[in-house]
Parts: structure tokens; C-alpha cells; sequence
């Protein structure tokens, strides 16, 4: 039997192990909300937040974005779940590399972060078909979005799955993880009424599918005015300190925060001034929010087909406080990194009550935030965006330049002035212009080398039909690439008006084509992010005997945003001859041959292995100005 002496050391010993146990290992913590704020182990946060989406840069570069977003004074980092990459096939699972998703869930946990988890599944985010899986539209009786039997069991599944791979993982804040918020859906109030009741069915569905999930962190929906209790309903815009939450027992939060934005094909490189940036901040805090997310504080790049549509561009720098390549953005960084060390400074009056709003003159406030009767932080505003002003608070005279607010937070000293960029204005980031340099990358003229892709049916594997086709439901979205292919025979008579100049009309749903008349190109469309669509009018001659047209109809990017998207389809849907008397002959209902995908991706030329292959041609000059050729160059770095 154990003696009195030793039954005491061992529970001593077992205390000891015990509470060491749950020191080092569990440091769970319980998230709720109240009106003010996200609620973390019984105290109400303050919290800046930026999106930063794993597969738009690397694994190898997440710990250093994460570390550059924590010393910008950044709580939180958010991203979506892209389930389109992560179950290509029905069933079949991927989460490797740039997808692997837990590693990245842990990379920001190391970091000392906290991560905001936006399952979706649909996520908008110029990501390809808005994350969903192509498969998804195949299924029979299936719509997207709606209160509908199909959709609904698969949404389900994929929101279980990705809940229930966190919580093996120990995820969640109440597990010891960093997450401590997620998401379901996106948006959807922005579409909701072109689904009728069903929408309204649906919202009502998803909110209690993810509840179901027991996460045990709040959900949110973003732009959802009808987002049914326990769900937060939050902001998503330029400015947002004019949202209220759909119901008194919510804190008001912002979900994106737009630093800049993307980019379409042919549109401007998007800009957004960092002292707008901070106003906005400056001012949803002042009038009482308590969680803001920048969209995107890192935005980095679209690889592969990843991008959206229509006619998203390959970079998603956004203009963001980190660039496309992990440099830091100055001043827009810097200055944003010190808005969050004053508005920090600020927090525990913040957390201790509402806002007191004090009227100071036309287009000028103050609201203040009391910790106790003689104790505040307020900030002090003037959102007149064209007129500088000196306001009188506390007894003391400010001077507010306009479109700016300036953070007292002892309610007498400013320490902050959104509009006053003082922090450093070097651009890019010297640690890392001081080792690499563009000077450092050389292409070499002598090693370019090229493979001319066959103009129309390239293979066996094509085939007919009468009639046009949609390119989605063709293609699957395995190519971006579709052949249209006719054969024409000109004989007396055979064309209306017998001319052989003759005018082809195509209309397209998008997003672009190239037109050849017997192998020879003679025209080009293309629409753009706004409208995909265009029509194509060229002037072209046959021949009299056997003539081609083919038609190589290509898309950038699946549709990633609207109602009913999913069925927004893509290729050419009309084609006519018109001669100079304008007769027409169409052609939409004769048999076409089509091919799916080029042959230079048939053949992988893309491929890194392929490098050295005798398919390239070298050695001679390149072909110029001609259409439907790859080339290749070697860069070399040293
Ligand atoms: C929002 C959407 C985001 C992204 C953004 C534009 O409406 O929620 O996913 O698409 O627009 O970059």
C-alpha cells in the first residue's frame, strides 16, 4: 500500500505533469460575441485583420508574408478554401503545396496569429468559377446557390470535410488553434433576390448547416443582411463605418476591406491611396467597429489557370500592403502599421464602451471612447473631402486636414493623422532590393526556340455536331482552348449572290477568338472583364471549290461572380455569311467539327522536362508577327 507521505508526492507529481500539460500544449480558447466584439477567453478584441490566400504564392514564402503582416500589426489572417483545387474529381482529395492548407492554417499559428477561415465553399475571389469544382455543374438536376437537393448535399460534404480536417488537426481556438472565426457562403445577399424564395430557403440552410458543424467559433456571413441569429452579418466595401449588424446583440465587423483592387486584361493597374485606406479604418473603429480585414493585405499571383473571369489577370498584386512578389508597399505598409499601433493603443478604451459621438462643426466629429468617467481615447474626424479645419475639443484646437482623422488616445495628444504619411516612403523593401535586383535576371537572346501550333482539327479525337456548342460544357474546362471547324464549298450559286467577297459575322459569348479562312488568320475579338461578349465582322474571300474556316474560340478565366454565374457559358454561338447584298447564309445550325485544347498542350510543351525536346525548332531566327506560335526562352539567373 502507498504510504500518506508518498500518496501526497504522487498527486503533487500528477498536479504538476498535469498543469504542465495543459500550459505547453493546450492553450485553448473560447471565442463568443457580444455587441461590441469578437469575445476571446471572456475579453473583447480589437482586431486587424488581411486576407492572404494560400495558392497565390508558395509554401516556401508563407512564413515570411505571415511575418511581414504580424510586424505591419496584423491579429488575424483570413483566406478562403478553394474547393475546386482541393477535389478536382468527385471524391478524389488534394491539399499538396501551394493547396495544402493545414500548413498554412499552422504557418500563421506559428507566427503568433490568428486565422479567419472563409469556407465558403463559394468564394468568389477571382479564383476560377468562384471555387467551384467543374464537376459540380455535371451533376444532374444540380443549381448552384439555391435551396436545391444535389448542391446542397455537396456544399454540405465539403463544409464538413474542411471542419472536420481542421478539428483533427486542432485547429480551432477551442482545440489550442488559431481559428477563431470562419465563414459560410459569400456575398450572398448581393444576388439573393434573383433566386426568389429559394434564396431566402437557402440562406436560412446554410446558416444551419454551418452551426450544425460545431465549430465552436462564430460564423459569419459577409453582406447578408438576413443572416439569422447566432451568424454575424458583416460589411464588405471601400468604407463601412456606416454598417450596422442586423441585430443589437452583434459587433460590427468588416470582412473586406478593399486595399486596392484586381486587375482585369486591358483596365488600369488599380490604386488606392493609403491615406483613403487609413480614413476608412480610421473611421469604421471611431464609430465603433471592432474587427477589419484588408482584401488583400498580400495578393500575389493567379498560377496556372487559377484565375477567374472573365479576363482576370495573372497578377492579383491588389495594390496591397504586401506586393505581388512579398515586398512590402511603401509608404502604404508602413503607415497602415503605424494607424494600428495608435488605433492598439486605444483598445482598452474601446472595449469598455460604445462611442460617444460630439458634433464639432459641418462634416466634423469626435467620438469618444470612455474607460472611465475621466479616462478616454477619442478620435476626431473630418470627412469633408475638400476643406482643411481647425476644431476645438477637449478645450484644445486640433488642425484636421480634410478626409482625415486624427487618434488621441488620452483624448488630448494626436499620435496619428490618417492623412499625414510619415512613415518611410522608399519604395519596395530595401532588405531585399540590397541582394536581388532585376539586373540579376538575363534572358538569353540566343536561346529562343519555338513550336508552330497547326491552325484547326489537330487529332483523332475531335468530333461533329450539328450545330454550335457551349465551350464550358464542351471543354469541361480541361483546355481553355476550343476549335470550331467548318467546310465550305463555294460553287455557282451555292453562296447567295454568288460573290466570293463575302462578309463573316460571329457572335461570341466570349472571351475571345481568332478567325482563319484557309489556315490564314484574319481576325481577332475579344471582350473584357465587364462584358465578355463581342461580335466579329471581317471582310474575307473563298475560294471557289473547298474552303475552311476554322475558329479557335479561347477563354481567360471561368466566371466567378453574379447570379446564376455557373451558367453563364462561354464560346461562339452564331456564325452567318452575308454577302455584299447582304443575303445571309447561317451557318449556327450546319456541322461543325470541334477539338478540345491545343496541340502544343497535348503534347505538354509547357513541361520543364520537355525543355531540350526536338519538337522546339531553334537555332534560326523566331517567327514574328505571326499568330499561333509557343515560344520558349531561357532566363538565367546568377
Ligand atoms: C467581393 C468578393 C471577393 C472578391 C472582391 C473583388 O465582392 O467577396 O471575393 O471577388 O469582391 O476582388
Amino acid at each position: 500500500m502507498m504510504g500518506t507521505k508518498s500518496l501526497v508526492a504522487f498527486v503533487l507529481f500528477a498536479l504538476l505533469v498535469f498543469e504542465g500539460y495543459f500550459t505547453e500544449k493546450v492553450l485553448s480558447a473560447t471565442v463568443t460575441y457580444d455587441h461590441r466584439a469578437l469575445v476571446i477567453d471572456g475579453k473583447r478584441r480589437i482586431l486587424q485583420s488581411g486576407s492572404i490566400h494560400y495558392p497565390r504564392s508558395t509554401p516556401e514564402v508563407w512564413p515570411e508574408i505571415i511575418k511581414k503582416s504580424k510586424e505591419g500589426g496584423l491579429d488575424v489572417i483570413e483566406t478562403y478554401v478553394f474547393w475546386n483545387y482541393h477535389e478536382p474529381v468527385k471524391g478524389q482529395y488534394y491539399f499538396e503545396g501551394r493547396f495544402d492548407l493545414v500548413r498554412f492554417v499552422k504557418t500563421v499559428q506559428e507566427a503568433g496569429l490568428l486565422v479567419h477561415l472563409r469556407i465558403g465553399p463559394y468564394a468568389c475571389a477571382e479564383w476560377n468559377y468562384g471555387g467551384f469544382p467543374i464537376w459540380l455543374h455535371f451533376i444532374p438536376g444540380i443549381q448552384f446557390r439555391t435551396t436545391n437537393a444535389p448542391f446542397k448535399i455537396e456544399m454540405k460534404q465539403f463544409l464538413a470535410k474542411i471542419v472536420e480536417m481542421m478539428k483533427k488537426e486542432h485547429l480551432f481556438a477551442s482545440q489550442g488553434g488559431p481559428i477563431i472565426l470562419a465563414q459560410v457562403e459569400n456575398e450572398y445577399g448581393n444576388i439573393e433576390g434573383s433566386y426568389g424564395v429559394g434564396g431566402e430557403l437557402y440562406v436560412k440552410w446554410a446558416a444551419e448547416t454551418a452551426v450544425s458543424l460545431n465549430t465552436s467559433v462564430p460564423w459569419v456571413m459577409c453582406v447578408q443582411d438576413d443572416a439569422p441569429d447566432p451568424i454575424i452579418n458583416t460589411c464588405n466595401g471601400f468604407y463601412c463605418d456606416r454598417f450596422t449588424p442586423n441585430s443589437p446583440s452583434k459587433p460590427k465587423m468588416w470582412t473586406e476591406n478593399y486595399s486596392g483592387w484586381f486587375l482585369g486584361f486591358g483596365n488600369p493597374i488599380p490604386f488606392r491611396p493609403v491615406e483613403d485606406l487609413a480614413f476608412a479604418v480610421a473611421r469604421f473603429f471611431e464609430t465603433g467597429g471592432t474587427f477589419q480585414n484588408y482584401y488583400m493585405y498580400f495578393g500575389g499571383t493567379n498560377f496556372g489557370r487559377t484565375a477567374g473571369g472573365p479576363l482576370v489577370a495573372t497578377s492579383y498584386d491588389y495594390d496591397a500592403p504586401i506586393d505581388e512578389y512579398g515586398f512590402l508597399r511603401q509608404p502604404k505598409w508602413g503607415h497602415l502599421r503605424d494607424l494600428h499601433k495608435a488605433i492598439k493603443q486605444c483598445e482598452e478604451h474601446m472595449i469598455s464602451s460604445n462611442p460617444t459621438q460630439v458634433q464639432l462643426g459641418k462634416n466634423l466629429e469626435a467620438h469618444v471612447y470612455y474607460k472611465s468617467s475621466n479616462e478616454c481615447a477619442a478620435f476626431l474626424a473630418n470627412y469633408g473631402s475638400s476643406l482643411d479645419a481647425n476644431v476645438t475639443f477637449n478645450g484644445n484646437i486640433y488642425f484636421l486636414p480634410a478626409w482625415s482623422v486624427s487618434i488621441l488616445p488620452d483624448c488630448k495628444n494626436v499620435i496619428f493623422n490618417t492623412a499625414k504619411v510619415v512613415s518611410q516612403r522608399t519604395l519596395g523593401d530595401s532588405s531585399f532590393s540590397a541582394t536581388t535586383s532585376v539586373n540579376d535576371f538575363i534572358l538569353e537572346p540566343s536561346s529562343w526556340s519555338w513550336y508552330k501550333e497547326r491552325v484547326g482539327i489537330w487529332s483523332n479525337n475531335s468530333f461533329m455536331n450539328s450545330g454550335l456548342l457551349e465551350q464550358i460544357t464542351t471543354t469541361k474546362d480541361t483546355s481553355d482552348y476550343l476549335w470550331y471547324t467548318i467546310s465550305i464549298n463555294v460553287k455557282e450559286n451555292n453562296i447567295p449572290g454568288q460573290e466570293k467577297e463575302l462578309f463573316l459575322h460571329i457572335e461570341s459569348l466570349g472571351h475571345a477568338a481568332l478567325v482563319f479562312v484557309n489556315k490564314r488568320l484574319v481576325g481577332f475579338g475579344y471582350g473584357n472583364h465587364e462584358d465578355a461578349s463581342f461580335i466579329l465582322d471581317e471582310k474575307i474571300t473563298l475560294n471557289h471549290g473547298n474552303n475552311t474556316i476554322d475558329l479557335l474560340s479561347m477563354m481567360i478565366g471561368v466566371q466567378n461572380y453574379g447570379p446564376w454565374f455557373d451558367v453563364a457559358g462561354a464560346g461562339i454561338f452564331y456564325v452567318a455569311l452575308r454577302d455584299l447584298k447582304n443575303d445571309t447564309n447561317d451557318l449556327s445550325f450546319e456541322e461543325w467539327i470541334y477539338q478540345v485544347g491545343l496541340e502544343g498542350e497535348d503534347l505538354d510543351l509547357d513541361n520543364i522536362n520537355l525543355a531540350n525536346s526536338s519538337l522546339w525548332t531553334t537555332g534560326a531566327a523566331p517567327p514574328v508577327n505571326q499568330s499561333l506560335i509557343w515560344y520558349k526562352g531561357r532566363v538565367l539567373w546568377h
